[in-house]
C-alpha cells in the first residue's frame, strides 16, 4: 500500500519548515485531546475486549491508557510494518473490510475506528463493506466509535452508510456526534444494534 500518510505528514513538516514555522504535534490538535482526555478512559472503563484500528507511533500509548481500567485491547492495521505500533502479542494486519474474516474467533466489546474511514478506506463501497464486517465483531449493544474527517469523505451517517447495523449513541457524557470549531474531525459513536 502506497504510504501516502508518510508523503502527507512530510508534505506538511515540510510546509511549516519553510514557513519557519514548527511542525504541528498532532497530540495536541484538539480532536486528538478529547479522544485522549474523554474517549479513551470512558471506553476503557465500560468495555471488556477492544478493538483499536490503525497503528501508529502516536496511538502506541493509547492501549495502556484503555487497559488501565481493566479492558483488554487488540489492534489492528492494513500494514504489516505498522505491527510494531500495535498492542504487543494482541495483534493482527489484515484489511478492517474483512474484519469479520481476520477476527473470526472472536468478538468485540467495541470497536475505535479512528481516521481509518478516508485514509485508505474511502469509496462508499469500501466503507460500507468495512462497516459491515465491524457489525459483525461486535457484540449486540457494543459501541463503535468512528472518527473521520469533513474534508476527506461525506457524512457517512447521515449517508445511510451504518444504519442498517449501527444506531447513534451518546456516551462519555457526550453526544452521539462530537464537532471541533477548528478541525475538520468528526467523531459519531453508534450502538451495534440488537
Ligand atoms: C490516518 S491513520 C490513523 C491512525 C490512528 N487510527 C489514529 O487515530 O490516528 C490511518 C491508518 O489506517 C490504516 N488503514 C488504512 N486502510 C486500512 C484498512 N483497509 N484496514 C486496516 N487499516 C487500514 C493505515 O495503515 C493507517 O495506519
Amino acid at each position: 500500500m502506497p504510504s501516502f500518510l508518510n508523503t502527507l505528514s512530510s508534505g506538511i513538516a515540510a510546509a511549516f519548515r519553510s514557513s519557519g514555522k514548527r511542525t504541528p504535534d498532532i497530540q495536541q490538535f484538539s480532536d486528538r485531546k478529547f479522544l485522549r482526555e474523554v474517549y479513551l478512559p470512558a471506553f476503557g472503563q465500560s468495555s471488556g475486549r477492544i478493538l483499536w484500528v490503525g497503528c501508529r507511533k502516536y496511538t502506541a500509548g493509547y492501549y495502556a491508557l484503555l487497559e488501565q481500567a481493566g479492558a483488554e485491547v487488540w489492534t489492528t492495521d492494513i500494514e504489516s510494518r505498522l505491527a510494531r505500533w500495535g498492542r504487543k502479542g494482541r495483534h493482527r494486519t489484515g484489511d478492517i473490510c474483512e474484519a469479520d474474516r481476520l477476527f473470526a474467533d472472536t468478538t468485540f466489546d467495541a470497536v475505535l475506528c479512528n481516521g481509518v474511514l478516508g485514509y485508505g478506506v474511502d469509496s462508499v463501497g469500501q466503507q460500507t463493506q468495512a462497516l459491515e464486517a465491524l457489525s459483525r465483531i461486535l457484540i449486540p449493544g457494543g459501541r463503535l466509535l468512528i472518527g473521520w474527517n469533513t474534508d476527506k469523505i461525506s457524512d457517512p451517517v447521515a449517508a445511510g452508510l451504518t444504519s442498517s447495523w449501527f444506531s447513534p449513541v451518546r456516551f462519555a457524557g457526550q453526544s452521539s456526534r462530537v464537532r471541533f470549531d477548528d478541525s475538520t474531525h468528526v467523531y459519531d459513536c453508534l450502538s451495534r444494534n440488537p
